[in-house]
């Protein structure tokens, strides 16, 4: 799914402008990341964006539109430049290639003509070694029971992962009822699954981003719907686009399911990379284990991508050794959180997470530990997702050059 190219259009002609976004938006393999109608904004919306491609719409000022595309070739940027016009006149398709532009689109284009350029373009882009960096890893976090620590889980992980150089984070939550992320972050959404899921159709990665709630680490959040009728909304259809939006647009997306493991969390778990199975070392807890195991042979690949880690650990609930408890499962423990009641308490309590409350903590350091085992040695821990606080402090300037995703 990762395999999605990312579009950046410039185009001062409203109606051609919205003809080629038209035909772009039909396309599966397609995000319109974003559109601007001024030659002289594009450079800055493709910085902020980082598009893998940007179509560069000629017509309404071929002049501008040839410095623009000399001016992008010579940035720094990756994005593959593609011309596009109406004319087929021979020195202009030439100027525009020898400016940088890999393609030329003769306007209006057939959709199949679209379609094998941006798969030539896709081909080059995720054939390679790109195709593994682009990937969007999805960590599924569910419990043995109720209360086990998942959204704990949920939480530090994305927040220390989102605060990591070159990451972007976002966390779902999908205990439909009664989650609870939003309290562990302390922030007050303005969007949540429900109006997402509802507007999906009209949805592209701009204004997904901008439904999200930002947190100080960088994570964004998906929150569960306010009422509980709203449940009802979120269907596998549904959650299967928004999921694959996220994946899209964010390098990591961690999912905090219910424990009814109903369809709409299977649906998560088809598409995890891996599921973080939180437990406790006592017997209902290991049972549950037991049980959810055998089950998730039922489903291809689950069972190799289940991460049991036990949480709590030290913490004396019927005497059940690390030992026996491996010996129950049948399989590894993947990782221990130690039990830290008042940490994890005051976390809570402070709606922060754990490492702006307690950054030298044990148990934040189990976090790190665990965090690594899962995703690997990412490139060392940063002050606060610099890129992103970056590209949020200049978003901004560009996103008034054109309506496109702004809030009601
Ligand atoms: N390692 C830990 N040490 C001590 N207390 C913990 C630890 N992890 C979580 N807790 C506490 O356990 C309680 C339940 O945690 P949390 O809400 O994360 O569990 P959950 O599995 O998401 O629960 P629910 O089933 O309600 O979704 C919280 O009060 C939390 O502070
Ligand atoms: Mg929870």
């Amino acid at each position: 799914m990762s395999n999605v190219l990312r579009l950046a259009i410039v185009d001062p002609t409203d109606a051609t402008r919205e003809a080629l976004k038209g035909m772009l938006l039909g396309m599966d393999t397609v995000w319109l990341e974003a559109e601007c109608s001024r030659y002289e904004f594009f450079a800055d919306v493709v910085e902020q964006t980082t598009p893998d491609v940007g179509v560069v719409a000629l017509d309404a000022n071929p002049e501008k539109a040839i410095t623009l595309l000399q001016q992008l070739s010579g940035s720094e940027s990756r994005c593959v430049l593609l011309a596009a016009s109406q004319s087929t006149d021979g020195p202009l398709i030439l100027k525009a290639m020898r400016a940088g532009a890999k393609e030329f689109l003769t306007l209006p284009i057939p959709v199949e003509e679209l379609s094998s350029a941006l798969d030539r373009i896709a081909a080059q882009r995720f054939g390679g070694s790109d195709a593994k960096s682009r990937a969007c890893e999805l960590i599924a976090v569910a419990g043995a029971t109720g209360g086990v620590g998942s959204t704990s889980v949920a939480v530090n992980l994305g927040s220390l992962l989102a605060s990591e150089a070159g990451t972007s984070v976002a966390l779902v939550d999908l205990d439909l009822a009664l989650g609870d992320a939003d309290v562990f972050l302390d922030a007050i959404p303005d969007y949540t699954l429900a109006d997402v899921t509802q507007n999906i159709s009209r949805l592209d990665i701009q204004l997904l981003r901008k439904s999200l709630t930002k947190h100080s680490s960088g994570l964004y959040l998906l929150p569960r719907p306010v009422d509980l009728q709203d449940m009802s909304l979120i269907t596998e259809d549904s959650l299967r686009r928004v999921i694959a939006l996220l994946k899209a647009s964010f390098s990591h997306l961690i999912v905090d399911l219910s424990k009814s493991y109903s369809t709409i969390d299977l649906e998560v778990l088809n598409e995890a990379d891996h599921l973080v199975l939180v437990t406790q070392l006592d017997l209902p807890c290991l049972r549950n284990v037991v049980r959810l195991m055998m089950s998730f042979e039922e489903i291809e690949g689950l069972r190799d991508k289940t991460r049991i880690v036990v949480n709590r650990a030290g913490l004396d609930t019927g005497g059940i050794s690390l030992k026996k408890a491996k010996e129950t499962i049948g399989r590894d423990i993947f990782a221990q959180l130690p039990n830290d009641y008042r940490t994890m308490v005051e976390v809570r309590n402070n709606g922060v997470p754990l490492m702006t409350q307690a950054p030298k903590a044990g148990i934040t350091n189990a976090f790190r530990d665990l965090l690594k085992k899962l995703v690997g040695d990412i490139g060392g821990a940063t002050a606060m997702g610099d890129e992103q606080t970056q590209q949020e402090d200049t978003r901004g300037v560009w996103q008034k050059f054109w309506p496109v995703g702004q809030k009601k």
